[in-house]
């Protein structure tokens, strides 16, 4: 019982460090946001670094099989990431890289950050 409960406090406090800790603030040139949902939700936009992707995976793994190669034009929702393993829950499902319960290693954007290219940061 005290067990149990000690375990869901912890676990508590790293899902809350994940929110507090994000350590890519604003992102850099060439990341991507995607925020057609998020902030309305009350989650940070997502900034999506493009760059470190393109160099690990081929183009064709992600356009067009996983995500459309247009800004925006992907209808994505947590769902579909965490329970349908679509998106970006094709490989951040804890096989391929990390789970996506890291909530803000990936919402790490700014308030009012618009969908598209981030430009205007240093390299
Ligand atoms: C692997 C990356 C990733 C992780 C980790 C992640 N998200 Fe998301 N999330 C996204 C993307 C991409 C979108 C779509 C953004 C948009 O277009 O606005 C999104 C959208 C959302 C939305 C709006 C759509 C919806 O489903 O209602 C909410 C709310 C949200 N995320 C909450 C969370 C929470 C809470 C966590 C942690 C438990 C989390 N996300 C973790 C990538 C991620
Ligand atoms: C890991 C997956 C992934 C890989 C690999 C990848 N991309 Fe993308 N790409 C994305 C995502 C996610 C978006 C944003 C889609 C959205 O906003 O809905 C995107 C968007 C784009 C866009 C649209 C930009 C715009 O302003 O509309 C272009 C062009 C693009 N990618 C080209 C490429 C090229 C070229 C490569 C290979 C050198 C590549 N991508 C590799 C995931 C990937
Ligand atoms: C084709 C597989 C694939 C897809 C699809 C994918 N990722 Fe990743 N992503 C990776 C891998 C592999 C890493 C490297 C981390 C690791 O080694 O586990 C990574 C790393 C990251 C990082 C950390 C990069 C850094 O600077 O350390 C973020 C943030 C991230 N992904 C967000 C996303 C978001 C948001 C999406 C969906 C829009 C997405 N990823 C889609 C495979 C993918």
């Amino acid at each position: 019982m005290k067990k149990a409960r000690v375990g869901i406090l912890l676990g508590m406090a790293i899902l809350l460090s994940f929110f507090f800790t994000g350590d890519r603030a604003s992102g850099y040139y060439g990341d991507m946001v995607l925020n057609s949902k998020a902030e309305k939700r009350g989650m940070p936009p997502v900034v999506f670094p493009h760059w470190y992707h393109r160099a690990e995976f081929k183009c064709k793994v992600c356009h067009p099989a996983i995500f459309e190669m247009r800004s925006g034009a992907n209808d994505i929702d947590m769902k579909k990431i965490i329970i349908d393993g679509q998106f970006c829950g094709k490989c951040h499902n804890g096989t391929i890289s990390w789970k996506p319960i890291e909530c803000a290693r990936c919402h790490s954007g700014t308030p009012g950050m618009k969908t598209g290219v981030l430009e205007g940061f240093p390299q």
